[in-house]
């Protein structure tokens, strides 16, 4: 019997209408585009505005989007994870609220967290239940409503961030395509430069975290950012180098889009040029899990039947990871 593999069959993203300028941004905090563009790449991001909204909401978006795109009834779904850090509510599940929306009451359907990392660890978990052969379609959706968590008068965080939401859809495949090789880590030592104080079990929400603006993300930049440009660049270079490939054989770097010094530095250790990598940073900034998804989305077109694909993520935890794939579809 062939070897089945989980191939990305499918694409689409959703971001807000608001756009949220460096010169906006300039009126808000002590800021400044040119500091904001040399030392991130960005420009602007969208922000998802209105009473109600959650992560959930651009989530479904993206995933309508996507089954209408491929004419697919939502009770052929067999799984929904969803990669995010910002769900809905602490608990049920965001994925679960994703299902009812779509109609996918066949779906069992779980929420994933490795911040920044999530989409990739959530495109690996659903691959492993493809290749163990009970699965047909599972929809991974990376989705962030970053803009609930960052403190708008914090300009160490608040130039960074935005909201947005990518989905892929995963099916079987027996002729060598999709996703053929992961590398990820986790170094837990990283997380006193990159959490969010209050809210969880170690110090629930009180009026005093609340006055003390604990509910927001809380990064010290420079040692993440430290950690982010070394480990991006060499598990990339480990997944190139354990399926043998050089920079020549890579069509695309699909890189988290979080700083685009991170992103240049990872494309060269890669011996890829500009022209081979994925950026959309300038338009979206960061949004954690929708960052990748959005990529594939936006150069679907672009993208070629064997194209050597790799995608790679760093964030929170720390976690980070790589992942080869070999694209099935020309559009
Ligand atoms: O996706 C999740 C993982 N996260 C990341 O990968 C982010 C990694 N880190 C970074 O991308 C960068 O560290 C930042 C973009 C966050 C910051 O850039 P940096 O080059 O590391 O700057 P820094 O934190 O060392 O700060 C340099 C200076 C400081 O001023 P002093 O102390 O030198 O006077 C900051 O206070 O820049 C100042 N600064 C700002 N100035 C203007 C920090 N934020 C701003 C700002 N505007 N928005």
């Amino acid at each position: 019997m062939k070897k089945i593999t989980a191939c990305i069959t499918g694409v689409c993203g959703w971001v807000p209408d608001y756009v949220l300028t460096n010169q906006e941004l300039e009126k808000m905090v002590d800021t400044t585009d040119e500091w904001i563009t040399t030392r991130t790449g960005i420009k602007e991001r969208r922000i998802l505005k209105g009473e109600g909204l959650g992560t959930s909401f651009m989530a479904v978006k993206a995933a309508k989007d996507l089954l209408a795109k491929k004419k697919i009834d939502p009770l052929e779904i067999d799984a929904i994870i969803c990669a995010t850090a910002t769900p809905d509510m602490p608990f049920p599940a965001m994925a679960c609220t994703v299902a009812d929306k779509l109609g996918a009451k066949n779906a069992f359907s779980f929420d994933l967290m490795a911040a920044c990392s999530g989409f990739l660890y959530a495109l690996v978990t659903g691959s492993k239940f493809i290749e163990a052969g009970g699965y047909k379609k599972i929809l991974i959706i990376g989705a962030d409503k970053m803009s609930s968590i960052i403190d708008y008068t914090n300009r160490e965080t608040c130039v960074i961030f935005g909201d947005g939401a990518g989905a892929v859809l995963l099916e079987p495949n027996t002729e060598g395509f999709g996703i053929i090789d992961s590398i990820l880590k986790t170094d837990g030592a990283g997380c006193e430069f990159l959490h969010m104080k209050a809210g969880g079990s170690i110090k629930p929400a009180s009026i005093e975290t609340v006055n003390a603006r604990e509910h927001f993300v809380y990064q010290n930049g420079n040692p993440v950012f430290k950690a982010a440009i070394t480990n991006m660049a060499d598990v990339s270079a480990e997944i190139m180098e354990k399926n043998n490939l050089a920079g020549k054989d890579i069509a695309w770097l699909v890189p988290h889009q979080a700083n685009k010094r991170i992103i240049d530095a990872t494309a060269k250790r890669m011996g890829l040029d500009d022209s081979k990598v994925m950026l959309n940073i300038q338009k979206y900034g960061n949004t954690t899990n929708g960052t990748i998804p959005l990529c594939l989305w936006e150069w679907e077109k672009q993208l070629h039947k064997g194209d050597n694909l790799i995608l790679a993520a760093f964030g929170a935890g720390f976690s980070w990871g790589a992942i080869y794939v070999k694209w099935q579809y020309n559009s």
